[in-house]
């Protein structure tokens, strides 16, 4: 089913291999606050180490804008990483030119050089060629291993596989395994679970899924613009005016398939301590908001997943950062947890969720990414796969 060659099929032993990670990573007081990224990279660092190679590490992280900003540096993550692998680990100051052509030229067998932030050059974001020779330059093979930057047509994501015999590392196999059989060939019956604020930015995943899950469960700001368009009061509460009509238009398209909250939580204001009350859809109180859906919908929705075979699930169904307006998104939690069917997380909110409710381990597969696995549940294809060498 993989089609792109793997770190398995390149001997490495003495080769100096450069790895494109994802290790962008939260960082507060300049210290890395969640490794998520940084641990699910180890297992193909290690592995390269274990088989004799030299590792060259380069990311993004933040959004800098083509130069060195200090707040965006890597060097804190090269601290983190040093504590968590059993190797040494430099750190170059650059991830082109000079710089990174000595520290990459003296790094020896079984060690680790991360380079600084790729998004300090203008050439990154670009994909332009020039940079994409540069990082080359500094190893004998590439390997690509940042599935949340996968959607990115970056230098050091595309480009630099022009230039070198290019491989998937272990993450980004198993995201695309994972995310890739769940839309291809899922075990039926097939539900997605979408929530978060905007439609806007899920109009193409609803609209793929729709074609090919059993069923769609939305929640999350986002079931307010749906409720608009169904004629439901909504008050107050988020919507995105401008997709209203694509919301209708969905919804006459859908078939059934498509299943919102039958009851949610509004609150008097937007703030922790907010009023709360618990209603029907469509009895928002003049003034008030929806900031979560209610207990009657988490168990709808159980009903919904009871006999499911694949579960995806993408975005928080409210504002889960007040406690008050958590208790959708964590009894959700619990339902997907307690599932026996597959289940696949993606998307920063709902993993952080997950991973809040202790819950974690009880999910067959928590992806990295963000925006690619939203890219994958739209049926793109990610240029960071794709530029790979096939099998
Ligand atoms: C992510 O966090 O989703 C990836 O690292 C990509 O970051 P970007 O949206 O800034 O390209």
């Amino acid at each position: 089913m993989f089609a792109k060659k793997t770190i398995k099929d390149l001997d490495v032993r003495g080769k100096k291999v450069l790895v494109r990670v994802d290790f962008n990573v939260p960082l507060s007081d300049k210290k890395v606050s969640d490794d998520t990224r940084i641990r699910a990279a180890l297992p193909t660092i290690e592995y390269l180490l274990e088989k004799g190679a030299a590792v060259i590490l380069c990311s993004h992280l933040g959004r800098p804008k083509g130069e060195p900003k200090p707040e965006f540096s890597l060097r804190s993550v090269a601290k983190y990483l040093a504590d968590l692998i059993d190797a040494q680990v430099k750190f170059s100051e650059d991830c082109i030119g000079e710089i990174a052509k000595t520290a990459a030229n003296s790094l020896a067998i079984g060690e680790v050089l991360l380079l600084e932030n790729t998004r300090f050059h203008v050439g990154e974001k670009k994909n332009d060629p020039a940079m994409a020779k540069s990082l080359a330059q500094l190893a004998d093979l590439f390997v690509n291993d940042a599935f949340g930057s996968a959607h990115r047509a970056h230098a050091s994501t595309t480009g630099v596989a022009d230039y070198l015999p290019s491989v998937a590392g272990f993450l980004l196999e198993k995201e695309i395994q994972y995310l890739g059989q769940a839309i291809a060939e899922p075990k039926r019956p097939f539900v997605a679970i979408l929530g978060g604020a905007k439609v806007s930015d899920k109009i193409d995943v609803i609209r793929n899924l729709l074609v090919k899950a059993d069923a769609v469960l939305i929640g999350g700001g986002m079931a307010n613009t749906f409720f608009k368009a169904q004629g439901l009061q909504v008050a107050d509460s988020l919507v995105e005016d401008d997709a209203v009509e694509t919301a209708k238009e969905i919804l006459g398209k859908s078939d059934w398939k498509l299943i919102l909250p039958i009851d949610m939580v509004i609150a008097d204001q937007f703030d922790k301590d907010a009023e709360m009350q618990t209603l029907p859809v469509g009895d928002v109180l003049e003034g008030w908001r929806i900031l979560d859906i209610g207990p009657k919908s988490v168990e709808f929705f159980e009903e919904k997943l009871a006999d499911a075979g694949t579960v995806v699930w993408n975005g928080p169904m409210g504002v889960f950062e007040f406690e008050r307006f958590a208790k959708g998104t964590f009894g959700l939690a619990k339902v997907v947890a307690n599932s026996s069917a597959i289940t696949i997380i993606g998307g920063g909110d709902s993993v952080a969720a997950v991973n809040q409710a202790g819950l974690a381990d009880k999910i067959t597969h928590i992806s990295t990414g963000g925006g690619a696995s939203l890219e994958m549940l739209e049926g793109k294809v990610l240029p960071g796969l794709a530029a790979l060498d096939d099998k």
